[in-house]
């Protein structure tokens, strides 16, 4: 049994995965021998249920990171609202609004079921995950950024904006760097 394909045994249902979350016991003859805690479960069951998750953590991060895109990209708008335009400003502010909140609502499954890939699977854990710590670095600040986000769209509410709409367009580019980063970090592994 490998990680990757090769699979002997079709994967159990999506319902029945979601409602039963416990971990399947690591048949003997797959424990692993040393000393430093790291126990990889590579049952085909677990393997299937981990796949899953695996899935819907990338479903919910491509989700969280669409909102992370958009919104700078209504700031950039709202900055660009000529004086007097009310009615567009509030429109703005309105969509910024909604998107910051259910953006926010992506974030929490896509993180915590990358919480249960690390700490229920071990996957990252133990000896050669220095990419996991990298990674985590990185989702911190991607955390920050979240917040910043926050931070930026009460003050275009407030009318305490001091940036221009250029701030706002290389403000944008910030989650492309760090999702990059991630990616590659979670994929190649490098060290
Ligand atoms: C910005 C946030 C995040 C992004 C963009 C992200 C991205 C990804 C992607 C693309 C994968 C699939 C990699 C593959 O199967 O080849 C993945 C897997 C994984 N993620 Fe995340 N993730 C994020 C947050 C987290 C967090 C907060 C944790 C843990 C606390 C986590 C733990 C994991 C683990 C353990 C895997 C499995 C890696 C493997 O199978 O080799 N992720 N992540």
């Amino acid at each position: 049994m490998h990680w990757r394909g090769g699979r002997s045994a079709p994967c159990p249902p999506a319902f029945g995965l979601l409602l039963d979350l416990r971990r399947t016991p690591t048949p003997p003859e797959h424990q692993h021998s040393c000393e430093c805690g790291y126990r990889p479960k590579t049952d085909a069951t677990t393997l299937c249920r981990m796949l899953w998750i695996k899935a819907f953590h990338i479903v919910f991060i491509a989700s969280w990171f669409a909102g992370l895109f958009y919104l700078p990209r209504i700031f950039v708008n709202l900055a660009m609202v000529p004086a007097g335009s009310d009615a567009e400003r509030a429109r703005l502010l309105l969509m910024a609004r909604k998107l910051l909140r259910f953006t926010t609502l992506l974030a929490v499954p896509a993180l915590g079921l990358g919480l249960y890939l690390w700490v229920g699977y071990g996957i990252g854990m133990g000896p050669g995950s220095g990419w996991m710590h990298a990674k985590l670095a990185l989702v911190l600040l991607v955390i920050g950024y979240h917040h910043g986000c926050s931070v930026l769209l009460r003050r275009l509410e407030t009318g305490s904006n001091q940036r221009s709409h250029v701030f706002y367009r290389w403000f944008n580019e910030i989650p492309v760097l760090l999702l990059t980063a991630i990616v590659i970090l979670v994929v190649v592994k490098p060290f």
